[in-house]
């Protein structure tokens, strides 16, 4: 880490800035004019890096809402190390309040964050993240442009504290109103929980998608180490924001981009990390969808060669006990790298932000308790990586995470349920007649990327109330849904091609017999080839999917399935950095 000032380093590359900035002519006059109507002194202009600070700040976004704070951070480090920050605000898709789910805005925020770098005066970027969809909206812009890149993220709450216990973000909403439905507790009970489980600034403090993300992120190498557990309101986390602040300012000097970082074997190394932090299955979807951006090729396949066979060591909701904070000061993800690097199956060489290799990052990482990360002959789960399932139910694929799953569930067959849509499974789950038996499938139709739209996590239907009431906590169930990273059971998801698209989900019907064979990758409808495609022609007939304008009209039309990660088809791939036309 240098703390030199920049203006005495030449820039191994140009600068893009100097092409709004640099020039003593009329365009260079209008560009630095306004700029100086901040306040901004001369010198800042005199070709020092412009490090843009993209922030997903927002009130309504209450994961990121402490990020101006951290923004100021990023800043006295940017300042330190002799660059100009400059902040500017992304589409901020928040989770908690986004309707009908922040998953159909991830690809607007990351053509938000995409045209806002190529179309300014940015050498390089600071991706303030925190929320699940802003951890990859932000790197799908930043990799389309293929500029130098650091991740910085919110940080975690707090550990959740319920009378007297702690509780996970999310992870105890599913479990307390299971418990509810169930009549164990009562409404107030469940109600009282609110405020114990959000008692702090930062993101989902379970290894939901925001921390699974984050641990993406520093596995990918694109932060500095431990930039996924440090607590939101750790004073550590704003010593992070700062040194990063520095570092962008070299890597922009460097011209460190973010293709040299993204490679493929940090794609294998964060498959790796998903199955040993026990991570979200959202990671599947946004993995792919970075790693389209920036031009490598990744498939269900890579998870299922890479991930399956690595244990689960971290010991966290909703796959285990712990919550973030644990964690971090149990070592964090330095120590998990570590141990993976220890056990071979880490790509040491792999290069990260820092300009050090990942191994470089983590060899000397120490573990502080054993019981929040495992010890490798003591895994918390043997094969913890996703499960990637196919067959004519899912010829494209489908994922399910064995971790949160039951093992005696994960070989099943049983009589499928079917919903046609969330709003029917809504309106018939706790009908005391609905013909359903413990071993039945729960089937659920149109809710993927194109049906719901945006594929929303509504995967892990709540079981029927009469089945919870024998005291039955898991069935298997199906769906072309997302899952909640907090969420967990025997949960098939991402089922592609999708019902919406006339997959064979589609065809599923009240009394259809399913198999479900995780540990070899299995998921089968037992009806003929030609009965299924009977039925699907059937349902060709006069299919339209509606559209109602707007945006979501545009999202229909391009969101590509989940297998292909929900991009847009006109998204996919890198188009650069190259510096627009003048303005005027
Ligand atoms: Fe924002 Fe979980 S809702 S991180």
């Amino acid at each position: 880490m240098t703390s030199d000032n920049s203006n005495n380093r030449k820039p191994k590359v140009p600068l893009r800035s100097a092409q709004w900035f640099g020039t003593r002519d009329k365009n260079g006059f209008m560009y630095r004019s306004w700029m100086k109507n901040q306040g901004i002194p001369e010198h800042q202009f005199d070709g020092r890096p412009v490090i843009g600070i993209c922030n997903t700040w927002s009130e309504l976004t209450p994961c990121n809402a402490h990020f101006r704070d951290i923004a100021e951070r990023v800043k006295r480090g940017v300042y330190e190390a002799g660059g100009f920050p400059v902040e500017f605000p992304v589409f901020s898709n928040g989770e908690s309040n986004l309707r009908p789910t922040a998953m159909l805005t991830r690809n607007l925020a990351s053509m938000d964050v995409e045209e806002a770098i190529r179309g300014n005066p940015v050498d390089a970027v600071v991706l303030l993240v925190g929320c699940d969809k802003t951890t990859p909206a932000l790197l799908m812009g930043a990799a389309s442009c293929d500029v130098p890149a650091i991740v910085v993220t919110g940080g975690p709450m707090l550990n959740g504290k319920h009378h007297g216990k702690d509780v996970g973000s999310g992870t105890v909403v599913w479990r307390m109103h299971e418990q509810y439905k169930a009549g164990e507790i009562s409404l107030d009970e469940f109600l009282s929980a609110e405020a114990g489980m959000s008692r702090s600034a930062g993101t989902c403090n379970t290894m939901g998608t925001a921390s699974t993300m984050a641990c993406m992120a520093e596995s990918l190498g694109t932060s500095l180490p431990h930039n996924a557990a440090i607590p939101a309101v750790d004073s550590r986390r704003y010593v992070l924001a700062h040194l990063s602040g520095m570092r962008i300012v070299d890597m922009a000097l460097e011209g460190l981009t973010l293709s040299k970082i993204l490679t493929p074997a940090a794609f294998r190394n964060a498959i790796r990390t998903n199955a040993a932090v026990g991570g979200s299955t959202n990671a599947v979807i946004h993995l792919k969808a970075i790693a389209q951006r920036i031009g490598v090729d990744l498939s269900l396949d890579d998870w299922q060669e890479y991930g399956k066979d690595v244990p689960t060591y971290v010991n966290l909701q909703p796959s285990g006990e712990y919550l973030m904070e644990e964690f971090y000061y149990a070592g964090g993800l330095p120590a998990v790298l570590r141990q993976l690097g220890e056990l071979d199956i880490l790509e040491k060489d792999a290069l990260t932000v820092n300009g050090e290799t990942i191994w470089d990052n983590v060899k000397d990482a120490k573990c502080y308790n054993r019981e929040v990360i495992r010890e490798p002959d003591n895994p918390l789960v043997e094969s913890g990586g996703m499960c990637i399932l196919r067959g004519n139910l899912a010829p494209r694929g489908a994922v399910l995470k064995p971790s949160a799953a039951s093992k005696e569930l994960m070989k099943h067959r049983g009589r499928a349920v079917v919903f046609e849509n969330f709003e029917d499974y809504k309106a018939r789950i706790a009908d005391p007649d609905l013909d359903v038996d413990p071993s039945c499938i729960l089937v659920m139709k149109n809710c993927g990327p194109k049906g719901y739209p945006g594929m929303a996590e509504v995967g892990n239907m709540g079981l029927p109330p009469k089945i919870l009431k024998q005291g039955v906590t898991d069935m298997v169930r199906i769906s072309d849904a997302r899952m909640s990273g907090t969420a967990f059971g025997t949960v098939v998801l991402h089922v592609a091609p999708e019902a919406m698209e006339l997959g064979p989900l589609a065809a599923v019907r009240n009394g259809d017999y399913i198999e479900l064979d995780a540990q070899n990758g299995r998921l089968s409808l037992e009806v003929s080839d030609e009965e299924l495609e009977a039925r699907l022609a059937a349902l060709r007939e006069n299919h339209v999917i509606a559209t109602d304008g707007g945006y979501a009209e545009l999202y229909i039309k391009h969101v590509l399935q989940a297998d292909e990660g929900c991009d847009f088809d006109f998204l996919v791939g890198c188009r650069g950095a190259a510096v627009p036309k003048h303005s005027h």
